[in-house]
């Protein structure tokens, strides 16, 4: 199993160029199933989640065919991906593929939309909660689909002639639930009202593909959307947005190590939340033309308290990251995770490199050090383990951190862009 090797202490100087979004490709991909022409997707990044829901997807049906060139953006290698389903073959998705990863659970939106049922697996994915589907089922429902759970599968079924437009209202923010209901509604008949829906920057950019591809959907990005069910969507162009998540884990590391970083391709308006958590403590980030620009000076680092919250509040995906930002700040901070609440495991890992943290329920106080201490630790989960491989690089001596197909499944390329701005990091596979 993989490995990676830090050597600590090096600032970070150079270019970062971010790449396309997880969490936006996979419901762009996912969209594919929705229509029998080609959606073309641009600035689709190489990670192992992509890789899998690729295969996911050509077991239902999509012919998918991969620029024989590699896109080049910046010094980035996120392709242009084209998919094609002309039938759905197979209505069912199996246990063997969702376990992997939870967000293959969303193909239920469109294989009911399209082909009136669904059978899919209960999801598995990263440890970090009990994450049920009360909110897919309950939102699937009010658009008149049938939902049972029979041996760890969820059958649904479509009403004679297709979904029904209807009115629903989350009790709580759903990214994935959101994105479902955007893609079901889309075929439905009549008009759909989705209220307190989740507003992620990823949320828009499916609602814009989808109009892209003939839907009628208005509001994306506030908690109100509105979808007008039309009777059969086209193909499309659209390219991914960047990923704010890469941004905003490279600007913590930048101000953990000290350096200065061009953040390349890249949006501020996608997390000011967060980047303006990494001001705070002290890092200078300017826009420029190309991205962000973030000035680190890697001590004087100052305590800040932050609480995850759905967008546009700080994420639970940079969570881990800032913790390991505040083990060095000079003071007292606290992390409150109010959206998953098994999300800490990498406190014990960051404790081995020396970080002072305790925990009291859902909040994390953190007692920063002047100095962190390489030490061999363990990835736990996605975004987990790139908060190690930042404290890693900010500790004296050397890290290794094992697991590292945790990173593989979120983060495009992490060792050679590091590199490429002076960090001593190297994989090793045993
Ligand atoms: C998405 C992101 C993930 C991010 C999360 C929150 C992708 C591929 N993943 O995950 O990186 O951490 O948003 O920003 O985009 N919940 C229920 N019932 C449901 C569905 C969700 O109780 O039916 C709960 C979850 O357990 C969690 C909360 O709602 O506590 C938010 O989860 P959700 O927004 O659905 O996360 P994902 O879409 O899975």
């Amino acid at each position: 199993m993989d490995r990676i090797r830090i050597v600590g202490g090096n600032e970070l100087n150079g270019v970062i160029p971010i790449s396309g979004a997880k969490n936006a490709a996979l419901p762009l991909m996912i969209a594919s199933l929705l229509t029998s022409d080609t959606l073309t997707l641009e600035n689709v990044p190489h990670l192992a989640d992509v890789e899998l829901l690729l295969r996911i997807l050509g077991n239902h049906g999509v012919d998918v065919s991969v620029n024989g060139r590699r896109e080049r953006q910046g010094e980035g290698y996120s392709r242009t991906i084209h998919f094609t389903c002309r039938t759905i073959v197979d209505t069912t998705a199996p246990y063997e593929l969702v376990s992997k990863m939870r967000a293959s659970f969303w193909v239920i939106g469109p294989l009911l939309a399209r082909e009136g049922r669904a059978r899919v697996s209960l999801p598995g994915g990263c440890a970090i909660g009990t994450r049920p589907v009360d909110l897919f089922i309950e939102g699937l429902t009010a658009l008149g689909a049938t939902m049972e759970i029979d041996s760890g599968y969820i059958n649904a079924t479509a009403p004679k002639g297709g979904l029904i437009g209807g009115t629903y209202t989350f009790p709580k923010v759903s990214v994935g639930a959101t994105h479902v209901m955007l893609m079901a509604a889309s075929l439905a008949r009549g008009t759909t009202v989705i209220n307190y829906a989740a507003r992620e920057p990823e949320v828009v950019d499916l609602a814009y593909c989808l109009n892209a591809m003939g839907a009628k959907i208005s509001g994306a990005g506030t908690s109100t959307i509105t979808i007008e069910g039309v009777h059969s969507l086209s193909g499309a162009r659209h390219r991914v947005l960047p990923d704010r998540i890469e941004t905003g884990t490279s600007a913590m590391a930048v101000a953990m190590t000290g350096g200065d970083v061009t953040l390349e391709g890249t949006d501020f308006a996608l997390l000011d939340t967060p980047l303006d958590a990494v001001r705070r403590a002290g890092a200078e980030i300017t826009v420029t033309p190309s991205g962000l620009r973030v000035v680190g000076h890697g001590h004087a680092i100052r305590p800040v308290d932050v609480v995850t919250e759905p967008y546009p509040g700080f994420p639970t995906d940079l969570q881990a990251q800032f913790m390991g930002l505040m083990t060095r700040a000079n003071g007292v901070s606290h992390v409150t995770e109010t959206i998953f609440e098994n999300r800490f495991m990498h406190v014990q890992e960051l404790a081995r490199l020396g970080a002072r943290i305790t925990l009291s329920g859902q909040t994390a106080r953190i007692e920063g050090v002047t100095r962190l201490r390489g030490a061999p630790v363990m990835a736990t989960d996605l975004r987990a383990s790139v908060s190690l491989v930042i404290a890693g690089l900010a500790a004296e001596g050397e890290t290794t951190v094992s697991r590292v197909y945790h990173l593989d499944r979120g983060f495009e390329r992490l060792e050679e862009k590091l590199t490429r701005c002076g960090a001593v990091v190297e994989r090793i596979t045993d």
